[in-house]
């Protein structure tokens, strides 16, 4: 169980390293924490020395905190995330949003890359995440509920912000930059879904897939934060393409996308 003793623990460690107190936090995905890099005056804090944190285990998740300015705004990015396939409960997966949250931060963005579930979408494309679809099974708000953290029954209504999804529209606008949308469901993985999952997923309406995001937007919405969600499609789903799906390519396709992507982020940042 998660307790607000271990939150504060983390937030205070996190505080005593860095003067900024940041208004916005983001998560970088698979690929994408190049973004960490931009970040001004950064003051990088590994995962291992903050108290209650997980430690990250997969290829392309460094595991630090970055904590700076981009675009003139207060910002704390986390490089490297929490996945279910890793075998943490996923209460721990998400409690990195609640220290993001005893740390002030207003808005999340959370970013991803994900499998294209749509057809008419192709690697390469950044997808506004307009809604998300959990069939993971789990959820990292079961079990008794602290009030002081956030209600028991959380409205899920408007979990990706609609205000935060113009700013990323009106940006990505700005850039001539093609930004889909669509709704992301969440697989717990590790392995990348059969076509039948595919298709079923499909009939349910998920537009993109993948094996992160929900539990953190979920534990974000219940904190009262305002969430952003831009899913990186690095690869076709199974059973669209006549090609196996490998790690490997989701990187290299996460990595070509990384200078609109960091564009539309900074857009997004100096909009607020
Ligand atoms: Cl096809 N599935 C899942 N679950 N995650 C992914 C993916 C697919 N492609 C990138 N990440």
């Amino acid at each position: 169980m998660i307790s607000q003793e271990m939150i504060h623990e983390a937030a205070s460690a996190i505080q005593e390293r860095c003067s900024i107190k940041p208004s916005v936090g983001l998560i970088l995905g698979s690929g994408l924490g190049v973004m960490a890099d931009e970040v001004e005056m950064p003051v990088c804090i590994p995962y291992a020395d903050i108290p209650h944190f997980p430690l990250s285990t997969v290829e392309g998740h460094a595991g630090e905190l970055v904590v700076g300015t981009l675009s003139g705004k207060p910002v704390v990015m986390m490089k490297g995330r929490f996945h279910l396939y890793e075998g943490y409960h996923p209460s721990l997966i998400a409690f990195p949003i609640r220290v993001l949250a005893a740390l002030g931060i207003h808005q999340l963005f959370v970013t991803n890359a994900a499998g294209g579930v749509n057809e008419s979408f192709s690697p390469g494309d950044l997808m506004l995440i307009t809604d998300h679809l959990n069939v993971a099974g789990t959820n990292p708000l079961i079990g008794k509920n602290d009030d002081r953290l956030g209600p028991r029954f959380p409205d899920m209504s408007n979990a990706y912000d609609l205000d935060l999804r113009e700013i990323a529209k009106e940006s990505a606008k700005k850039q001539d930059l093609l930004l889909r949308e669509g709704v992301y469901a969440w697989m717990t993985g590790p392995n990348y879904e059969t076509p039948a999952e595919i298709r079923m997923l499909r009939k349910l309406g998920a537009d993109a897939v993948g094996m992160s995001t929900v539990p953190e937007v979920l534990v974000a919405v219940h904190s009262g934060l305002k969430v952003l969600g831009i899913s990186c499609i690095t690869n076709m789903a199974a059973g669209i393409l006549d090609q196996p799906l490998n790690h490997h390519e989701v990187m290299e396709t996460a990595q070509q996308v990384e200078k609109a992507f960091k564009q539309l982020i900074r857009d997004i940042l100096q909009t607020l």
